[in-house]
């Protein structure tokens, strides 16, 4: 069987509306793949400084962030959730990106400049914001940066399931949209 990481930042974890929209979709995507989780909340990671930055470039990367790099490496498909944090995605998921997109791992370089080196040949991210900013907005700086790091880590196939204006919605809107959303994510995972 082919092997899904799933990366969980719903860092709200059992109030988080995105992981609602999320758990269902990677629930059925188990019919196909062998997922493997890892949840952000649970590696309590602290940011990339000086000291970190100095042992790699001393080629010294942790036994946990290579481990993490190469599941990333490995993996056939990967599904990040994570809300709308501060107009992109939470810090300890950038730190967790931070810490495992590895020169070496996930990406390599020639004499010009980075190419990817992981397995996936597409990646889902699924978010909810609080404002009404949708997909595409210049204001909406998550997705773009998800799919940019997945091209530096060479992964083509791009999926995003989002909704919106959450903080503002009533509440038996937000369930119609997180049903929807969930009706979304399934549709995509049958070609995924
Ligand atoms: C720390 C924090 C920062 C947030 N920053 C933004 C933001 O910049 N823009 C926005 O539209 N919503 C922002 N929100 C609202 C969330 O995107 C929104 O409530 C989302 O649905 C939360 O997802 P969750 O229910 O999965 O936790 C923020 C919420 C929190 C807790």
């Amino acid at each position: 069987m082919k092997k899904l990481l799933y990366i969980d930042a719903c860092i709200r974890n059992e109030l988080s509306r995105t992981k609602r929209i999320a758990s269902p979709i990677v629930e059925s995507l188990k019919k196909r793949y062998e997922v493997e989780t890892i949840v952000i909340n649970d590696l309590a990671l602290a940011p990339v400084q000086i000291e970190e930055n100095r042992r790699r470039a001393n080629g010294i990367v942790s036994e946990e962030a290579l481990c993490w790099a190469n599941k990333i490496k490995e993996a056939d498909r990967i599904v990040i959730a994570a809300p709308f944090w501060d107009m992109s995605i939470p810090a300890a998921l950038k730190t967790f990106f931070e810490l495992c997109s590895l020169f070496g791992v996930t990406f390599d370089s020639d004499d010009k400049t980075c190419f990817g080196l992981c397995k996936a040949e597409n990646l889902l991210f699924i978010t909810t914001r609080g404002m009404a900013i949708k997909t595409g907005d210049p204001l909406e700086q998550a997705t773009p940066y998800i799919k940019a790091l997945s091209w530096l880590w060479g992964i083509k196939g791009f999926e995003v399931v989002a909704r919106d204006n959450f903080d503002y919605l009533p509440q038996e809107i937000i369930e119609k949209e997180i049903a929807s959303a969930v009706e979304e994510g399934l549709l995509i995972a049958e070609t995924f």
